[in-house]
């Protein structure tokens, strides 16, 4: 196959995944990362999923002369960019962080990658973007509403690749809007490793399931929604893995660009999730409902046609398998040696 791909925070939650998902595909992977928010052990334990070492630079995507030297080493035919920050919390304590490293970091990267003649990028934005949208499932073309530092750098990123997509059409740029990823690999040797106390859902649940949180904090059961609790668009990190592949597979044969939502069209409940990770662990999760957190959003879901018409992408796992293998990796974990 003719060129690498660069995998810019791929040794991360997403980028892992993918990583396994372009290797079995047949790319040639590197993964470049300054480990602010992974462990450098990942990728011994992506090597001993494939039998295979796994090439990775360390580095920052802010150093313009450590992406000099990557692209000089190694011809590139692609990167995708996952190498972000990504707690909303600490966006909203400190958005010039979060513009330096989210909107800095990409700015730096294109501009390396425009030195090298490296023109095609995968993105990973977020359905966040959508802030509080007024229809549901939410269409690619909805309005931008980001409502925190994060969101809005992520907004920032997008209308950047599109400047320069319209600027000069030899980029192609294919930006992923990622609903709620969850579950981990089956091996259980990758998987989500919050370094804190989780704010989202599934990691909370799972570290309640493992017993290291007493009970799970539902927050607010007065939603417009069947359960009365928050909805969302979960989908299993292996479909969102394959998407990249997709992404990337469409990019570089057709040279033409994309912008899709990744989800899964459907829509789970708070409660939906503590059911299927009770099933999973074989214990009925204790919960409590709390006051709603402020912010959040009662139901947030893709509208999935174009993600299938422009990649032919499609979910093919459930809720149970994400609370599944999410409980296979955290079980998993204690048997690894840990940072
Ligand atoms: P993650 O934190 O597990 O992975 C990000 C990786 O990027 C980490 O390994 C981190 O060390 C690395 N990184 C961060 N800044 C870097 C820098 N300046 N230089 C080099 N490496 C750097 O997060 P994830 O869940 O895998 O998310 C990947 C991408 O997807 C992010 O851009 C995130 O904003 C986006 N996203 C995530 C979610 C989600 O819920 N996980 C949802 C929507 C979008
Ligand atoms: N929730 C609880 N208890 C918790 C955590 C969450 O009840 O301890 C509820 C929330 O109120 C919400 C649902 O579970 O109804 C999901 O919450 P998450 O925090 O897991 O996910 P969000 O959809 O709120 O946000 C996440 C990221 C955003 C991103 C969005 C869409 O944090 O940055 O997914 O990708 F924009």
């Amino acid at each position: 196959m003719a060129g690498k791909i660069l995998l810019a925070g791929g040794a991360g939650y997403i980028g892992s995944h993918t990583y396994l998902a372009l290797v079995a595909a047949g790319f040639e992977v590197i993964i470049f990362d300054n480990f602010v928010n992974s462990h450098p052990s990942v990728t011994e334990r992506l090597a001993e999923i494939n039998g295979a070492p796994v090439t990775c630079v360390t580095g920052d995507v802010r150093d313009s002369a450590a992406l000099d030297r990557l692209f000089a080493q190694h011809d590139i035919a692609a990167v995708v960019h996952f190498a972000a920050l990504k707690s909303v919390a600490d966006s909203v304590k400190d958005p010039l962080g979060y513009l330096d490293n989210n909107l800095g970091g990409l700015v730096t990267l294109l501009a390396a990658m425009d030195r090298a003649g490296c023109r095609n990028l995968v993105f990973s934005s977020s359905a966040t973007v959508y802030g509080i949208p007024d229809e549901t499932p939410t269409p690619e073309t909805a309005e931008h509403r980001a409502m925190n530092p994060y969101g809005r750098s992520k907004i920032m990123c997008e209308e950047v690749l599109e400047e320069l997509a319209a600027a000069d059409a030899g980029w192609a740029f294919g930006i992923l809007r990622y609903f709620n990823p969850a579950g981990a690999h089956p091996s259980g040797l990758i998987g989500e490793d919050p370094k804190d106390v989780p704010n989202n859902l599934m990691p909370f649940v799972a570290k309640v399931a493992i017993g290291e949180i007493a009970q799970i904090k539902v927050f607010g059961n007065d939603y417009p929604t069947p359960d009365g609790t928050g909805v969302r668009d979960y989908i299993h990190v292996e479909d969102l893995a394959r998407g990249h592949l997709l992404s990337l597979q469409s990019l570089l044969s057709t040279g033409q660009g994309h912008l899709v939502n990744l989800g899964t069209g459907k829509g789970q409940s708070v409660l939906d999730v503590i059911d299927a990770y009770s099933a999973a662990c074989g214990q009925d999760l204790p919960f409590v409902f709390e006051a709603r957190r402020p912010g959040d959003v009662p139901i947030y879901c893709a509208q999935t046609d174009l993600a299938k018409s422009v990649l032919g992408f499609e979910t093919e796992k459930s809720l149970a398998d994400m609370c599944e293998s999410s409980w296979h990796w955290v079980t998993s974990q204690a048997h690894l040696t840990r940072p």
